[in-house]
């Protein structure tokens, strides 16, 4: 409420301000998160709360009045189509270079995302964190974070012989033929509630395509694990279609945080002030970051150092396509959850996740998210003439991301005789090199916060999301992000409240 007092105060409902909201209310803090997306909780009139990936209405997007699918082109027919203006699941962020695709909601990330819930290998982690004891996340965090999320890996022997992970067999086949290592990853869906999605016991949710725009059963997102145990305690409450607008000193101590209270068509209707002993900065990297660096040029948070906005990185995601013979379909019916990757890390700086298209037709298409070791970093900047954040990330920075993902695929090409597909980014187009499902940095550890996440130049200002790792895990990043959380969290409850 307008003028209310609050101990802690989450900004964002995604990973990292779901961990921190959990832990505090578990040590007894009253903790309140403001999320700008929407509850997620009720049926539209067609009974469900998302729509399907195929089918895209007003709850797909965040504020558009027409589709920006990551696939933008089907055997070169635009698939993009209208729809009302509506703060919808999914945000397609237009950040100059490149587009970032983020969740809104409660939830955050994890109401849109595949669930794929990768460990990176331990002889990467230096890479990830290298101020970040390994020890320590490798005994404890990791393993926290893995029981929290839910994560579990398909059954071998059902993953052999079901329909819906066709397009998966082939991917394995191929990658193991040009002589690279196919490995399982684990994921947070039910598999036990796939099984009887196949077997058509239960309402179909991936095995129906479902994904992109949430998923009716099935995945377990935040809501199930994390928010629901947090709410539980009864010390957490959650305001959503709230937008944080600003935090700084306040006169009598803690911080003054402004939040807009807006409508579904992304209208502000009202404005509240409140005052927090602590704020956990946990609107993802460029949530997090376009606040920070607005704070410190406007002059609400001078203080902070000029770290902050630096350091953001992709992931070095990029995605394409490969068209198979006849005699290797994938599959009309695809689960819409990944479980395998192809590793050339080591040898190539790239994993590739064998992921599904789920269209509902058979394509004779085998398509890849491939997580790269792109170097580039690219930085936010306030800009005083429109009053907006912008990222000076350039598309032709994804060229080593391309290079990387080519020492899989062009083997795998010449092995198998086959060739890219051209027509899903776009008509002679083989390269998705213009998004990112994995933004991370911007308010980097250890550089714009301390070890630990405690922001340099204002006590009891926190990032506690991705904007604190440097750029790249070398997987997909979630459960880096909630071990990171864990393991900050800890120490934050256990030194500062
Ligand atoms: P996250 O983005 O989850 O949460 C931030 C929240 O803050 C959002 O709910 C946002 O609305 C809210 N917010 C922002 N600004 C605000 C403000 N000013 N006021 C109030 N609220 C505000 N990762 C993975 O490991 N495995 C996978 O399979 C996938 N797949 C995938 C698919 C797709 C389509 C996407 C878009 C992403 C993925 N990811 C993924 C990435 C993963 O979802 C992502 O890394 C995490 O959600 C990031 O977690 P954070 O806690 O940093 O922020």
């Amino acid at each position: 409420d307008n003028g209310a007092h609050v101990p802690a105060l989450v900004i964002g409902t995604g990973y990292g301000g779901s961990v921190a909201a959990l832990r505090l209310a578990q040590a007894g803090v009253d903790v309140h998160m403001i999320e700008m997306g929407m509850a997620w909780d009720t049926p539209g009139s067609d009974g469900k709360i998302f729509c399907n990936t195929t089918t895209p209405d007003y709850r797909a997007y965040w504020l558009r009045t027409k589709t920006k699918a990551p696939l933008s082109n089907f055997l070169g027919f635009p698939i993009d189509k209208a729809v009302p203006r509506y703060t919808g699941i999914l945000d397609a962020e237009e950040m100059g270079g490149i587009i970032v695709y983020q969740g809104r909601g409660v939830g955050g990330g994890s109401l849109v995302n595949g669930g794929m819930a990768v460990t990176p290998k331990r002889a990467n982690f230096g890479a990830v964190l290298p101020t970040v004891n390994a020890d320590e996340m490798y005994d404890t965090y990791y393993p926290r974070a893995n029981a929290g999320l839910g994560v579990s890996l398909i059954d071998p022997a059902w993953f052999e012989s079901v329909d819906c992970y066709q397009f998966s067999r082939v991917g394995r086949k191929h990658a193991q033929r040009a002589g690279f290592p196919f490995v399982f990853v684990p994921d947070v869906y039910d598999w036990d509630y796939m099984k009887q999605e196949a077997a058509g016991t239960v309402p179909k949710s991936a095995v129906a395509g479902e994904i992109l725009y949430g998923n009716n059963a099935g995945k377990k997102s935040l809501q199930q694990t994390y928010i629901a145990q947090a709410k539980a305690t009864g010390k957490v409450t959650i305001s959503p279609l709230h937008k944080v607008t600003s935090v700084s000193p306040a006169s009598g101590g803690g911080y003054t945080v402004v939040i807009d209270q807006i409508n579904t068509t992304g209208d502000t209707v009202g404005t509240k002030t409140v005052v927090a002993d602590k704020v956990f900065f946990a609107a993802g990297s460029v949530g997090t970051s376009k606040l920070l660096v607005r704070l410190k040029a406007t002059g609400a948070l001078p203080n902070l150092n000029n770290e902050i906005g630096k350091g953001w990185g992709d992931n070095g995601n990029v995605m394409c396509g490969r068209a198979n013979h006849m005699w290797d379909a994938t599959g009309k019916v695809q689960a819409s959850i990944p479980c395998g990757g192809i590793d050339n890390w080591d040898a190539g700086g790239a994993f590739a996740e064998v992921a599904p298209l789920p269209t509902g037709i058979e394509t004779y298409a085998s398509f890849y998210l491939s997580i790269t070791k792109n170097p580039n970093r690219a930085e936010f900047s306030y800009n005083a003439s429109t009053g907006g954040v912008e990222l000076n990330w350039q598309t032709a920075w994804k060229a080593p991301s391309i290079a990387m993902a080519k020492t899989i695929f062009d083997k795998i090409n010449s092995k198998e005789g086959t060739i890219y597909r051209t027509d899903l980014f776009g008509t002679n187009k083989i390269w998705g090199d213009h998004l990112t499902y994995h933004p991370l940095g911007g308010a980097v550890l250890d550089k714009a916060t301390d070890n630990y996440g405690r922001l340099h130049g204002y006590t009891g200002l926190y990032v506690i999301d991705g904007a604190l790792i440097p750029g790249n895990t070398s997987v997909n990043p979630f459960v880096t992000i909630t071990a990171l959380a864990e393991r900050n969290i800890e120490k934050i409850i256990a030194t500062d409240m």
